[in-house]
């Protein structure tokens, strides 16, 4: 008996610390946790593309969320820094979140000078970058790299789909108008090389410094000059005011308003009757017929009690790229030419519909042409099927 109760004192003491080991291995993974994958966003949360770049940072963090937080096993932790749109602080933004953050990768921009900045660091760093919108050329063109990967779309591929469209409309003169910078001006340019190769003439290019919103000087201009139709790149704030001092100024019915699809995206609640009968031309659109932009629309919805546009969308396709490459390593970013391998033959399963990238590392994507019915970007068109920027420059 004694024996007996001396054995039962005991176990008890041994099942506890059976259970203790028990417990703790349970609490350590299998394997050792990876630490958490830091993620750098340097977008504008002020100024006239404040919209733009929160409704980047809503989708990245919902194709995030959607994989219960984590890519490629690894937990996300966020970093953010309002770049302002200005080229003149990115640098130093940029260093921020590189050197004093520690970043594991850059998501950023929309404004394609500040895009450029935020290159040359990464490039000087080899810190993977992503970008979410800015259309600059040059990022994979001369710039292009190995660590520089981008979910948008280059400013010529708008402009030059719209270009076609017009001078198959037969459309015989146009002028342009836009911000004096790198993306107003590869826009226009792009209209303007593929609308004149079709027959057509641009007869005037206007500019204004951005991000200026003072257009009416310009629009008396327009009127003077009677062109076939005008085509405009103007984002954000500034789109909002742009369209709706066009129809103020009466010139709607007269010269059909043309633009890149920034014009009216994200921007028809502000905009309202002025915006109606606008054509643009845009990787994305309203009312898509595929079961992931309805899934995609549904959960931005439900998580921002707000639509999806196309920056909401290029934000959810940057964390999906992400995810493609962490998923190619295990999460593992040490394997640098395998986590960039798994990135650049990623097909995505985007909203806009199915996007690969060309070896610049730029989407290659239908354009789809629309026209502003109601509250939507309506689908009218392609105006080019799986266009590709020419990547003039880059040697990848
Ligand atoms: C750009 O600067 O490249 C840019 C900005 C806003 C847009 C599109 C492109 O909506």
């Amino acid at each position: 008996m004694k024996k007996n109760r001396t054995a039962r004192s005991r176990v008890p003491g041994a099942l506890a610390l059976w259970a203790a080991a028990l417990a703790l291995a349970a609490a350590a993974p299998a394997r050792a946790e990876q630490p958490k994958l830091k993620v750098g966003l340097m977008l504008p949360y002020t100024g006239t593309y404040a919209a733009l770049g929160n409704a980047i940072t809503n989708g990245f963090k919902l194709a995030v969320a959607e994989r219960g937080g984590r890519l490629g096993g690894r937990e996300i932790e966020y970093f953010s820094v309002d770049d302002e749109s200005d080229p003149a602080k990115a640098t130093e933004n940029a260093s921020k979140l590189i050197k004093r953050d520690q970043v594991d990768v850059l998501v950023g921009t929309v404004h394609s000078g500040v895009a450029l900045a935020m290159a040359k660091v990464a490039r000087e760093t080899n810190t993977l970058l992503i970008v979410a919108n800015a259309g600059a050329g040059d990022l994979t063109g001369p710039l292009c790299a190995p660590n520089l990967f981008r979910t948008s779309f280059t400013n010529w591929q708008p402009g030059y789909a719209m270009g076609k469209v017009a001078a198959e409309q037969k459309k015989k003169t146009a002028v342009t108008f836009t911000w004096k910078y790198a993306a107003g001006e590869e826009s226009v340019n792009g209209f303007k090389e593929a609308f004149e190769a079709g027959g057509g003439k641009v007869v005037k290019q206007l500019y204004v410094p951005f991000p200026q919103v003072e257009f009416q000087s310009y629009l008396t201009e327009i009127a003077a000059l009677k062109p076939d139709l005008v085509y405009v790149f103007f984002a954000g704030g500034g789109a909002v005011k742009f369209v709706k001092d066009y129809a103020g100024a009466g010139l709607k019915a007269s010269i059909p308003l043309y633009g890149a699809g920034f014009l009216t995206d994200g921007t028809l609640e502000a905009q309202g009757d002025a915006a109606q009968g606008v054509i643009t031309t845009l990787h994305y659109a309203d009312g898509l017929d595929n079961p992931k932009d309805k899934a995609f629309r549904a959960g931005y919805q439900n998580a921002y009690k707000a639509e999806a546009d196309v920056y909401a969308m290029q934000g959810y396709d940057s964390a999906q790229l992400l995810a493609a490459g962490l998923d190619g390593v295990k999460g593992d970013t040490s394997k640098r030419a395998q986590l960039f391998a798994a990135m650049e033959k990623a097909r995505i399963d985007s909203p806009r519909g199915p996007m690969t990238l060309s070896k610049a590392h730029n989407p290659v994507n239908d354009i789809y042409l629309r026209r502003v019915e109601g509250k939507q970007n309506k689908v009218i068109g392609i105006a080019a099927k799986a266009l590709a920027d020419p990547a003039r420059g880059c040697k990848l």
